[in-house]
Order: structure tokens, then C-alpha cells, then sequence
């Protein structure tokens, strides 16, 4: 029995799969922090013939149990990729349904986040977001600022090369001194002071990152599912968690059973 049973207590059945998996995963080797590509909630919606807005709806529930689990599993950092900056390109109608539903998100979910002492926050370019969404992302950061769990990072409006402009720009108008190191930029991320991914999931069994943190997850562990975003459930997480336990990390190294990451 290791650790992480007792954090689950009650929520999975003592037979279940996930509690066969919660058994084989190692408390001492969990990912520092997990990001997802939250993707296939349209593709979820089509097989239903449900219009796409029912799946990004659907993919609610996912984000709710997700964010518990990693909670529990007591990972650090979980960011969640809920809109890019690309995603403006679509119908205006799926767009107002999408901020709608994060607003919606917050205000329901944000004492829940509260109590499991989740400390939130979002990245991008979020002041170009409407302002009735910037003040409850506010709030939310405000409230939670004192929690010292899992950190809960969602990326809206996000671009990962126009993060790294605004980190470059950051840094030409604090004339930083020249020249500029991996960690001037590193600090200037709007993950600045965030461990950066071991893990990267996405949903919906597409080969690519689509713009996601692309500084950030130049070492990490890419897991990619066919499960659509709506399905995405706990033990999904945790699948995920023990193959990324068993991968073998070099960092341009040499396999060595002695190999100790640096990083
Ligand atoms: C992900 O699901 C949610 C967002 C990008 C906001 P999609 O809406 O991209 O779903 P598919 O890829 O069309 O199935
Ligand atoms: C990436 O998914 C963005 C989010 C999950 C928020 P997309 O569905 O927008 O990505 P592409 O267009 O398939 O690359
Ligand atoms: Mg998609």
C-alpha cells in the first residue's frame, strides 16, 4: 500500500482499475507539474450529433475530476490549455459559449478549488479577454492567492510565441543587461517561477502542440490519448501518470542505471 491510498479514500471503489493503478504508481516519482491539450470536445459533440458547444459543455466535467486528482495526487502544478489565441478563428457563437462557460466554471467551482487549497491561476494574453471574464479570473486568483496546494493554471487567449514576445519585450523595456540568459527569460514567462512540465498530455490522439508552452516543454514527456477531452476521467490521469514513470528521461544524456537528471 503505498501513500496515495488514503487521499483517495471513498472516491474509487477498492476493486476498482483505479485502484489497481493508484498501486502501481510511485508517491516518490510523480510529475512536478502535468499540462493538458484539452482537445476533442467538438469531435465528442459530432459523434452525438450535438452541436459542438454541447461538447466543450461536456468537457466540464473532465476539468471538475482532473483538477480533483491532480489535487489529490498532490502534483504541483496543473496547467490546462482551454483557448488559444488561434481559437478566435472560430464561429462567434462558439466563442461567446466558451467564455460563458469558463465564467460559468468559476463561479461554481471556485469554492471547491477554495477548499481543496488550490491556488489558480491564468496565462496568456488575458487582457484581451472580455473584461466580465477578466474580473472573475481576478477573483479567482485573489481568493485562492494564500492556497498552498496543487497550482491550477489555465491558459486562455494563450500563445506560446507570444508568450516569448512578451517575455522579449519584458525584458527590452526593463533594459535587462545584455546579453539575456535562459533564465532572464525563464523568469519572464508568465510561468516565471513555475517548474516547467515533466508531462504533457493531449486529448483526442492529435500529433501536435499547437503553439502550447513551447519554452517550456522542450523536455517534457509527451503522452498523447485517443480518448476525446469529454471522456478524459481520473483514471485516464492516472494511466497517464504511470507511463510517463516509466519512461526513461536522458536530456540528451547517455542511459546509465546510475543517470541522475540535473534538472
Ligand atoms: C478543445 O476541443 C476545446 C478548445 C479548443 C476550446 P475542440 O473544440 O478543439 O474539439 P475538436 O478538436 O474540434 O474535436
Ligand atoms: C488546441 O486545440 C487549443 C486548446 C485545446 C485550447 P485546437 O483544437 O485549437 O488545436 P488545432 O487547431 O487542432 O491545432
Ligand atoms: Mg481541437
Amino acid at each position: 500500500m503505498n501513500s496515495l491510498f488514503s487521499k483517495f479514500e471513498g472516491v474509487f471503489d477498492p476493486s476498482s482499475r483505479e485502484v489497481e493503478l493508484l498501486s502501481r504508481i510511485d508517491p516518490t516519482k510523480l510529475p512536478r507539474h502535468i499540462a493538458v491539450i484539452m482537445d476533442g470536445n467538438g469531435r465528442w459533440a459530432k459523434q452525438r450529433n450535438l452541436p459542438r458547444v454541447a461538447g466543450h459543455r461536456a468537457g466540464i466535467s473532465s476539468v471538475r475530476t482532473i483538477v480533483e486528482t491532480a489535487a489529490r495526487l498532490s502534483i504541483p502544478v496543473l496547467t490546462l490549455y482551454a483557448f488559444s489565441a488561434e481559437n478566435w478563428k472560430r464561429p462567434r457563437d462558439e466563442v461567446n459559449t466558451l467564455m460563458a462557460l469558463l465564467k460559468e466554471y468559476l463561479r461554481k467551482e471556485l469554492s471547491t478549488i477554495h477548499q481543496n487549497d488550490i491556488r489558480f491561476k491564468a496565462i496568456g494574453r488575458i487582457d484581451e479577454l472580455p473584461s466580465s471574464v477578466q474580473k472573475e479570473l481576478k477573483f479567482a486568483e485573489e481568493e485562492t492567492r494564500n492556497n498552498r496546494g496543487t497550482r491550477m493554471v489555465v491558459a486562455l487567449n494563450y500563445s506560446g510565441r507570444l508568450e516569448l514576445v512578451d517575455a522579449v519585450n519584458h525584458l527590452l523595456k526593463n533594459r535587462t543587461r545584455y546579453p539575456i540568459s535562459e533564465e532572464d527569460i525563464e523568469n519572464s514567462l508568465y510561468t516565471g517561477g513555475l517548474p516547467e512540465p515533466d508531462l504533457l498530455i493531449r486529448t483526442s490522439g492529435e500529433m501536435r502542440v499547437s503553439n502550447f508552452l513551447l519554452w517550456q516543454i522542450a523536455y517534457a514527456e509527451i503522452y498523447v490519448t485517443e480518448v476525446l477531452w469529454p471522456d478524459f476521467r481520473g483514471i485516464h490521469l492516472l494511466e497517464a501518470v504511470l507511463e510517463f514513470q516509466r519512461r526513461e528521461r536522458r536530456y540528451g544524456g547517455i542511459r546509465s542505471p546510475s543517470f541522475q537528471s540535473t534538472r
